[in-house]
């Protein structure tokens, strides 16, 4: 999703926000641009193109070639992820105002933009793209008289939807950002401060940060940044120190982040996992006010991925806490006018925290009385800021698009909640939870082997890089796979996939098997075992192409399918977490014997922060 990054210093700013923006590029754009004002020109430069950040720093190049560099010591850049209007150069942002003084970036959607447009229009302003962020232009350019910070906190009185904000005008020597919904941090140096939708634009710079809060404005300028609340009152926030490196967020020597990131995943499981057991190896400390005796029903939201860790979540409450539990689209939650009460936890999963539909889907589950708690990887986002509980899953910093690790330390983090629960509930014994537990401390080893298996992945991946479409079956706590197997496949390499409860193939997908149709079936160790190898033959006799996830030591497998994954076998409860990884490597060995772009696969953004 758009990235944003704003910079006032001593240094080139240009170079500086191009670097910040290049760093931002794992949320997915289709256009960047940028602006820089300098005083040697009454006017702002601007510099914009469709396409990836190479096309704009061509173009830079370009100019500069032509003895026009783009030079000053205030600059504003920006991603865009298309949203009102095609990725093209002209509604690419920075979008200027009509006198070419005031410049502006925007992240969100205006939400009542239209009205405001034919105000606007009808009191002359000219409109040049189709965007909703060109109704901010000219409305701050409407209010402004000399004092920018004045000039947005009035505009932004007409304005409804999210936003986060970054606007410059040539006269005016601050860079000024506000904030509703989508996310913005500040970045301090000496002499120097940053203003960027997330930390790793700043990480090469600088590690002290302040994050700008809904219904916020932060004014830049040399000396620092300071912040006010939309009405003009005063912001005391103190700067936080971050803990990543800029390292933390490189390839690693691998090819692609999300190759690097598959291959973190036993020491993200021990992040996980690590230091959160009791001393007597029976139950897990998480640090949460939350007392899971107080609730009566489990409520889930999340998309993606994470809803699908979500699904993993609601079996493991179920069976080791009892406690009703399941899982609704948090882009649906809102709309469904949910059935909740004071003890009813929602809980939202998420790994960038900024997930639109999910923070909107807390927000109705805290506005209906329920408690709320957010399963989370990014440190400091909205979501953490606004749920009653907050447990992590540090993954650390994840950048390719795709999910893998933050998935795998989801499931992590709920084995460590079910535990929690079915020990705060007695519904979970000490020889239960000591075996619990012992699953647990094997897991890293054991994804470590799983992953080790890439070969054997590689191998099938030849015959269904070549297929058109791909079906994905599970049972029991391995539906969730399938479904994420099925979606990690479509979203990079573009192969059409579908999943299903092995048991609902019969009644209709049936009807799609023939001998081009790859059925990646989930067929680890489960009292459902038999069954799913009923429905193995069934796909074989109608010359279905069948490849088998199973347990090692599962000779018998090979009888019924025509290439067998094999993976180490865990307790049920756990298989999730291993069974993922030939999901994961499939896709990713497909994707690259089709030439796609591993990391930012088309039309997708990491963060989704648009409903
Ligand atoms: C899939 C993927 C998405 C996200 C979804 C939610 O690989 O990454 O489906 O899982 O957009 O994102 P978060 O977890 O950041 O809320």
């Amino acid at each position: 999703m758009c990235g944003i990054v704003g910079y006032i210093g001593g240094r080139v700013a240009a170079d500086v926000v191009l670097d910040g923006l290049s760093r931002l590029e794992y949320r997915g754009y289709d256009s960047a641009g940028i602006v820089v004002a300098s005083a040697e020109r009454p006017e702002l430069d601007v510099v914009k193109r469709a396409g990836k950040l190479q096309v704009l720093r061509d173009a830079l190049t370009e100019r500069a070639r032509a003895g026009a560099p783009l030079r000053g010591v205030r600059a504003v850049g920006h991603t865009r992820w298309a949203t009102h209007g095609k990725p093209t150069d002209t509604n690419a942002h920075p979008h200027l105002s009509e006198d070419g003084k005031l410049g502006l970036v925007h992240n969100g959607i205006i939400e009542n933009y239209v009205a405001l447009r034919d105000e606007l229009k009808s009191r002359g302003h000219d409109f040049r793209s189709e965007t909703d962020t060109e109704v901010l232009v000219h409305l701050i350019e409407e209010q402004y008289a000399g004092d920018l910070p004045a000039a947005v906190r009035a505009a932004l009185t007409r304005v409804r939807g999210a936003y986060a904000l970054v606007v410059t005008h040539v006269d005016h020597p601050q860079v000024v950002a506000a904030r509703a919904t989508s996310p913005l941090v500040v970045g301090l140096g000496e002499g120097e401060s940053w203003v960027a939708s997330d930390v790793p634009a700043l990480l090469p710079y600088t590690k002290r940060v302040v994050y700008v809060h809904d219904g916020e404005l932060v004014v830049l300028d040399a000396s620092g940044a300071t912040l006010q609340h939309l009405d003009g009152t005063p912001v005391d926030r103190a700067a936080e120190i971050i803990e990543w490196d800029a390292d933390a967020a490189e390839k690693g020597g691998h090819p692609h982040y999300m190759l690097k990131e598959m291959l973190e995943q036993p020491d993200v499981l021990r992040r996980t996992l690590g230091g959160r057991v009791t001393p007597d190896g029976l139950d897990a400390d998480l640090e949460l006010a939350l007392d899971p005796r107080a609730v009566d029903r489990v409520v889930l939201v999340a998309a993606g991925t994470a809803s699908y860790a979500a699904t993993v979540g609601a079996a493991l409450l179920e069976r080791l806490g009892r406690v009703p539990a399941g899982v609704v689209v948090a882009s649906e939650f809102r709309y469904q006018e949910p059935v909740v009460d004071a003890r009813t936890l929602v809980v939202a999963v998420s790994q960038s925290g900024e997930t639109i539909d999910t923070l909107e889907a807390l927000r109705e589950g805290r506005r209906r009385g329920a408690r709320t708690l957010a399963i989370l990887n990014v440190k400091g986002s909205s979501l953490a800021r606004e749920a009653d509980d907050v447990l992590y899953i540090h993954a650390g910093p994840e950048i390719g698009v795709a999910s893998t690790k933050a998935y795998v330390a989801m499931l992590g983090a709920f084995a460590l909640l079910a535990l929690r629960f079915g020990r705060a509930r007695g519904t979970l014994d000490d020889a239960a939870a000591a075996a619990w537990v012992a699953g647990l401390d094997a897991l890293p080893d054991v994804v470590a082997l799983a992953l080790s298996r890439r070969p054997q992945v590689a191998a099938v991946a030849e015959r269904v890089a070549g297929a058109r479409d791909a079906l994905f079956l599970g049972r029991g706590f391995d539906v969730a796979t399938a479904y994420e197997g099925a979606l990690k496949l479509k979203e990079i390499s573009y192969l059409h996939a579908e999943a299903y409860p092995t048991g609902e193939m019969k009644h209709g997908p049936i009807a799609l098997i023939d001998r081009d149709l790859p059925v990646v079936a989930l067929a680890t160790p489960s009292p459902t075992y038999e069954k799913t190898v009923s429905n193995l033959q069934e796909v074989r006799a109608r010359d279905g192409w069948v490849v088998a996830v199973a347990g090692d030591g599962d000779t018998g497998i090979a009888e019924h399918a025509d290439a067998v994954l094999y993976v180490p076998v865990v307790a049920e409860g756990l298989a999730p977490v291993v069974n993922v990884i030939p999901m994961q490597l499939l896709a990713y060995e497909v994707a690259v014997r089709l030439g796609r772009d591993v990391d930012q696969p088309r039309n997708l953004a990491k963060s989704v922060t648009v409903e």
